[in-house]
């Protein structure tokens, strides 16, 4: 069977009344190109991948990717570039924020120049906007000054790297697959840092719309995870967004650590006890707060939530001898408390880490 001229690639979570719709909008927009439409969906509650399913039966051109025990919008990105079966990618939202009409303007610019590797539909060019109802007045301010800083930190030239609207050559993109993270929202922003100025790229301006229906999944999470991807890029890549967002969690617990010490001390006036109670504090808050955040993807609940609470501190306590053998052992070549210190709370950090994901929340 001849491949196809364009894949779109459509993340699904929780979509269910917006999937007939895009079916429909795709099919007048692309009359004439071949095409087809790979939707993957995180095996959303709302039952949309049924809904799906019922336009698989009669149509050729629709595919199903339904990942279970899995979330995430940059995962279910990448997997669905890796599943298309088009040189050309075209990744949007399935809520018809996105201008499906400026489709044919993307091939048309692939066509025109056969070395482009990206074509990105783009809210802040001259003929791009959100449209007035499509995002509040914070959210708008705060979608400006992040691209803004998005920019500057990542080094990167177009003038809408959080867009979620963009056509990509397949292979530029699976080029690159590796180094990207699937955790997170901005794979696009990933993509981009990436490659650097080693692909080349063109903007479509196009009008953000408002959510025909359902809710956006963005959140206060998804600027955590953010942060995460600034940071693990500034790095090179050497630590995930999950490694970030773990310690990230961890600095929080010397807070809560602090906060609670110094109350018991205010009605105890014991060190010792107060200090304890400060450290399981911090413990605790670490281990929920690592499982709404940092594993939210495998979070645990009732009975296994309990469970996974004492391997948390079990592994924990662990981590913290750990820390100890090696900052006193580096201690004894380098006489440097600071750095001593310093290296064993890495150590620790990684030793708790890597054995939570494997025990506590099970990888
Ligand atoms: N499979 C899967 N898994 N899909 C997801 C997930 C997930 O965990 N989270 C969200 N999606 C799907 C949604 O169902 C939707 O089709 C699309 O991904 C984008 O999610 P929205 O909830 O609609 O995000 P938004 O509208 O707030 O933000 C979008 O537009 C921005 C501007 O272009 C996203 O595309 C952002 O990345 C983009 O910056
Ligand atoms: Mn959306």
């Amino acid at each position: 069977m001849k491949n196809p001229t364009v894949s779109i690639v459509i993340p699904t979570y929780n979509e269910k009344e917006n999937i007939s719709r895009i079916i429909e909008m795709l099919r007048k927009s692309l009359r004439g190109v071949e095409h087809e439409i790979v939707f993957v969906d995180d095996n959303s509650p709302d039952g949309t991948s049924c809904e799906i399913k019922n336009f698989i039966k009669n149509s050729s051109k629709i595919h199903l990717i339904h990942r279970v025990g899995r979330r995430g919008l940059s995962g279910a990105i990448i997997e669905g570039i890796f599943a298309a079966r088009s040189d050309l990618v075209a990744v949007m939202d399935c809520d018809l924020q996105h201008d499906e009409t400026k489709l044919r303007d993307m091939l048309d610019l692939f066509y025109k120049d056969a070395s482009l590797d990206i074509v990105i539909g783009s809210r802040f060019t001259a003929d791009g906007e959100i449209s007035i109802n499509a995002f509040s007045k914070i959210r708008k301010l705060g979608s400006k000054v992040t691209t803004f800083l998005i920019k500057k930190l990542l080094r990167i030239k177009s003038t809408d790297p959080l867009s979620g609207f963009f056509m990509v050559k397949r292979e530029s993109f699976l080029k690159k697959s590796d180094k990207l993270q699937t955790q997170g929202f901005k794979v696009l922003a990933d993509f981009l840092a990436t490659s650097g100025t080693s692909i080349e790229i063109k903007e479509v301006g196009y009008s953000f719309k408002n959510r025909v229906a359902g809710e956006s999944k963005m959140s206060f999470l998804t600027a955590l995870e953010l942060i995460g991807l600034v940071l693990s890029q500034i790095l090179n890549g050497r630590v995930s967004i999950k490694f970030i967002l773990f310690c990230m969690v961890g600095l929080s617990g010397i807070f809560v650590q602090l906060l609670i010490t110094g109350l018991a001390m205010l009605l105890t006036n014991q060190f010792p006890t107060s200090q304890t109670v400060g450290i399981i504090a911090a413990m605790t808050s670490n281990y929920f707060l690592n499982n709404i955040i940092t594993f939210k993807e495998r979070k645990l609940k009732s009975l296994d939530l309990i469970r996974g609470l004492f391997s948390f501190y079990l592994i924990c306590s662990l981590g913290a001898f750990t820390n100890i053998a090696i900052a006193t052992y580096v201690f004894y070549f380098s006489y440097n408390w600071l750095i001593s210190s310093f290296i064993g709370a890495c150590i620790g950090a990684v030793w708790n880490f890597t054995l939570t994901s494997i025990f506590t929340w099970k990888s």
